[in-house]
């Protein structure tokens, strides 16, 4: 069968290979819709205020959307267009870049990096690639459609100031010094967009496993169509699409720093009867020689994780915990 789904036509029914066990599939379609995630206005006229919701976001739900967060709105539109048209390009065209290496930059892959040995397929394929530098990147990037190469380029400037600026307030909120997560705390800066098509049986399907960001922060721009789930107090909520807003989530590593005080959510992604769904995540982590610990500052009266390089969690990430990041992260904790 063919690999990627997004080469796929006319599928009346689901795969078995895509069918979850009864107990790890969603079993329904309708789901409540989460009305109470914390929406910020980024240009509000009283900046600490908007530091201090950010930081109550931080700690509360480890999600939270922003508006008027310097992205422009046509920017948002011509993003997702290019990612809607890429995955709609002729299957030779993407097998240029089909890989499961998890260290090669720019590559699509479907349902998991392991998709070989995967005991059931994830409803999905992902386009990844770095974006910082620019210039050392760009040579791999995609030359189809067309202008993919000026469109995410200003896209990658654009979110990678808005990183900058969250991270900022964040810093601000916490008492860091100045500049604490700037360097090699933020240096791997990369795109990776989800695609469903639609899939006849949601019921039955995943459209990506149920995790938590390991990277340091993330940032999500969603299409129309809805998918997107938070595991809160036990119980799946869909998030609600409201357009042009971003959504952003406390990665692990900022959990670490922050000494365990931040939220990073247990989060899937459900699919879609009848329309394809088109997600960009943006992530910021840390280069893989950087020493992870808690903020000195922070640590009151003890330290709850123990300093590690960010090699070692992505090996207990997808070695023992088999991409369960906050299992990964237990590897790490001062009492365990
Ligand atoms: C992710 C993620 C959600 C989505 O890429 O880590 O959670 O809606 N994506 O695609
Ligand atoms: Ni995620």
């Amino acid at each position: 069968m063919e690999i990627l789904i997004s080469n796929w036509s006319n599928v009346e029914f689901v795969p078995k290979t895509y069918i979850f066990p009864p107990e790890s599939r969603p079993g329904k379609l309708e789901f409540p819709v989460c009305t109470d995630i914390p929406l910020i206005d980024l240009a509000h006229n009283n900046p600490d205020e908007t530091i201090q919701q950010v930081i109550r976001a931080c700690h509360e739900f480890g999600f939270f959307q922003v508006i008027n967060h310097g992205v422009s709105e046509n920017l948002m539109d011509d993003t997702m267009n290019i990612y809607k048209e890429f995955f709609k390009l002729p299957g030779e065209y993407k097998a240029k870049f089909y890989s499961n290496d998890i260290n090669k930059s720019c590559k699509i892959y479907s349902s998991s990096l392991a998709y070989d040995t995967d005991e059931v397929h994830y409803w999905r394929d992902t386009f990844t690639h770095r974006c910082h530098p620019l210039e050392e990147h760009i040579p791999s990037w995609p030359d189809k459609p067309t202008n993919y190469r000026e469109v995410v380029s200003e896209y990658s400037i654009e979110t990678r100031k808005l990183f900058n600026k969250i991270l900022d307030m964040i810093c601000k909120g916490l008492g860091l010094e100045k500049g604490y997560f700037e360097g090699e705390l933020s240096k791997t800066h990369l795109i990776s967009v989800n695609h469903h098509i639609p899939c006849p049986n949601p019921s039955l399907t995943l459209g990506m496993p149920v995790h938590s960001d390991p990277n340091l922060i993330t940032m999500l721009q969603q299409g129309e169509v809805p998918g997107l789930q938070i595991l809160k107090d036990g119980q799946w909520i869909g998030v609600k699409h409201i357009p042009h807003t971003l959504i952003v989530i406390p990665g692990l590593q900022l959990k670490v720093i922050s000494n365990d005080r931040f939220m990073t959510p247990v989060h899937r992604v459900v699919t879609h009867p009848k329309e394809a769904r088109t997600t960009i995540g943006v992530f910021l982590g840390p280069s893989p020689e950087f020493l992870i610990k808690p903020a000195t500052a922070l640590i009151h009266t003890e330290s709850v994780f123990r300093a590690f390089a960010y090699p070692e969690f992505l090996e207990a990430f997808v070695g023992p915990a088999k991409f369960d990041a906050q299992l990964a992260l237990n590897h790490f904790r001062s009492k365990p």
